[in-house]
């Protein structure tokens, strides 16, 4: 299926790998311009070499959206660079876990920047010019904590929550002007990240019994969700979460 958004320009942090790398590769492959962020300089770099190697059309902008100053820098930069934003995928790495009776005010606070606020100040960034211009797509990842807590995630449980209201709500404030604004949760998904929390053989295994498609996901697969969700076909489809989990999450709907 073509997409439609050949020509379109995204912007994707945490993009230099796992997930969020994965969707900008889907994204250059259906022809978007892609400007692609994280903090470290050199993985950004290497990403951006390896996105491009078939000719995609792709540029680094090195920031750290857990803060107000970096989220700004990072979009003006890239308006600068590519003349305005039309698909935000807005992405980083996870809070840390913990059990909810012992992380201290100073972890929350940490949290809030990097998983709430980055979602709520990169979409205020861009949505002026995706209003202007009638067309944007949002897509924040979040987890499918949203749907079915997980015991030592309290921040992640907590805080994806939340980004998932405020982009339920800012989804029906821009539903007549061309923006959706929808969600991607991933099950668990071989990247890094997991690869070092569950390094141990024996908790892998007792991991893998417990989700029904007995793998881990593919960060591709959580891509191609994630990018049907910027397409022109999606259009219609907004305030919506997308779980993309082998199955894990045992509730109806
Ligand atoms: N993998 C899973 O099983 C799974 C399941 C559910 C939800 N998730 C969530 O999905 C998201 C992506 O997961 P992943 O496994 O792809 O993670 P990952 O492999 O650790 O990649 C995280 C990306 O975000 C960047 N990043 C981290 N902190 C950042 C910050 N403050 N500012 C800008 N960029 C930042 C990282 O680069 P730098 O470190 O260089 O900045 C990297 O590019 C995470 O929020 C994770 O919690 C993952």
């Amino acid at each position: 299926m073509n997409l439609q958004i050949a020509g379109k320009t995204a912007l994707v942090t945490g993009g230099s790998k796992g997930i969020g790398y994965a969707i900008a590769a889907g994204l250059v492959a259906e022809g978007a311009r892609v400007v692609v962020s994280a903090r470290d300089q050199g993985m950004l770099e290497a990403a951006v070499q390896r996105l491009g190697e078939d000719g995609g059309d792709v540029l680094a902008i090195a920031a750290d959206v857990s803060s107000a100053k970096g989220v700004r820098g990072l979009v003006d930069a890239a308006v600068e660079r590519v003349g305005h934003v039309d698909v935000l995928i807005a992405n980083a790495g996870g809070p840390p876990s913990g059990l909810p009776s012992n992380l201290d005010d100073g972890a929350w606070a940490r949290a809030t920047e990097l998983t709430l606020m980055s979602a709520v100040r990169l979409a205020r960034a861009v949505l002026p010019g995706m209003r202007e211009r009638g067309w944007g797509r949002i897509v924040n990842v979040t987890s499918l904590s949203v749907k079915q807590p997980i015991n030592d995630l309290t921040l992640s449980n907590a805080l994806r929550a939340a980004v998932t209201a405020f982009a339920r709500t800012l989804a029906n404030e821009v539903a007549s002007e061309g923006v959706t604004v929808n969600a991607v949760a991933p099950g668990y998904t071989a990247t890094e990240r997991l690869e070092e929390l569950f390094a141990d053989d024996y908790a892998r295994a007792r991991l893998l019994a417990s989700i029904p498609a007995k793998r881990f996901a593919a960060p591709e697969e959580v891509a191609a969700a994630a990018v049907f969700l910027c397409s022109q076909q999606a259009a219609y489809v907004t305030g919506q979460t997308l779980v993309v989990d082998g199955g894990m999450v045992a509730s109806t709907y």
